[in-house]
């Protein structure tokens, strides 16, 4: 699945926090249900993309059931040893660092889930974040923005029963109408331990409206922890500007990359070279269809015209897929 190995050596696995400490701002694929998962972040990391995260995954199902286990959690176990590769499109590391996104209500439960994946990971997030309405009906997700206390004893039991100090616990969430209440909640965080805080700059009601970079400066100014910026930023420049309007120390993409995973190699829209690297790794991984021609719909969004679009989102197998792209485009 993953190239010839030619040579292995000692891990050189980078600490996320280490990512922070670099001076750089860290440049993040964001947690994205169906889509971040092991094929997309082998192509995002060969395109400058520092740290990725895998889609949330319920804590408690991961917790209680082997197929849910299978199902949701896949990656290349690139775990004590660096893997030298012939394939030139898959790094030198695996796929690390890696961030295991979980939705969870339960310390214990997330403690089990986190011991769980601590040899494949270098941290777990807590969803702070998720507005969809049968995550919060659950108690998951962005209604935990209003119970500091609930996340801070989840992190708090992670820290102490997960025995490695480099394992990091983050939480990512949306903001409170009340500004105060984001900040009160993310001093409360950090007082507990909490690695990093990836702000979604917007309400839990907000969708489409602008992103809230002024809030984001200001939890930024208000905690001494490494803060992430997320939303809306499509390009290098994008992150570039929030960096500079936020101070933030990442910058988080999910739909921007979807668009185009090249774009954190300073890429303004898909190459051709991208496509032909996701073909790659997606067979090569045995991607379902579905995912596999999902995914090429976005990165072709914007390169194909409305008539191109109709008849490639049409097709409907994989060798359909690759003929069109092979006479379309040489890919
Ligand atoms: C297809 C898709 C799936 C997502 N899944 C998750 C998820 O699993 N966990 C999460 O915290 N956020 C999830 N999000 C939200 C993103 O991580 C991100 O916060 C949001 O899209 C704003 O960033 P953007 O403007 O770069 O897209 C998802 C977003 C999209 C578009």
């Amino acid at each position: 699945m993953i190239g010839d190995i030619v040579e292995t050596e000692q891990c050189q696995v980078k600490d996320p926090m280490d990512l922070f400490h670099s001076g750089q701002v860290v440049k993040i694929c964001a947690p994205m249900v169906r889509y971040s998962k092991l094929a997309f972040r082998t192509l995002v990391r060969k395109y400058s993309c520092d740290l990725c995260y895998t889609p949330m995954i319920v804590a408690a199902d991961f917790v209680r059931s082997a197929k849910a286990r299978d199902s949701e959690f896949t990656t290349n176990k690139a775990l004590h040893i660096t893997l030298w590769i012939k394939s030139s499109h898959v790094g030198t590391e695996g796929d690390r660092p890696l961030i295991v996104q979980f939705a969870a209500k339960e310390a214990q439960v997330l403690c089990d889930a986190a011991r769980i994946v601590c040899p494949f990971a270098d941290g777990i997030d807590l969803n702070c974040g998720c507005p969809q309405r049968w995550a919060m009906s659950e108690g998951y997700g962005a209604c935990l923005i209003n119970k500091p206390e609930l996340i801070q004893d989840m992190v708090r039991h992670v820290r102490n029963q997960i025995d490695n100090p480099g394992f990091s616990v983050s939480i990512k969430i949306r903001i409170h109408e009340d500004l105060k209440r984001t900040v009160d909640l993310c001093q409360k965080a950090e007082a507990t331990g909490v690695s990093w805080i990836t702000v979604h700059g917007r309400s839990v009601q907000e969708r489409h409206q602008p992103v809230h970079y002024d809030a984001i400066k200001i939890i930024k100014q208000s905690t001494s922890i490494p803060v992430v910026a997320n939303g809306d930023i499509k390009t290098l420049k994008d992150a570039e500007n929030v960096h500079h309007l936020t101070g933030a120390d990442g910058t988080m993409v999910a739909r921007g990359l979807l668009a185009n995973p090249a774009m954190f190699a300073g890429y303004e829209e898909t190459p051709l070279e991208c496509i032909q690297d996701w073909v790659d790794i997606a067979l090569e991984h045995g991607t379902p269809f579905t995912c596999f021609h999902h995914h090429l719909m976005y990165m072709m969004e914007r390169i194909t015209s409305k008539q191109e679009k109709k008849v490639f989102n049409a097709l409907s197998s994989t060798s359909a897929v690759l003929d069109y792209l092979n006479d379309h485009y040489g890919v």
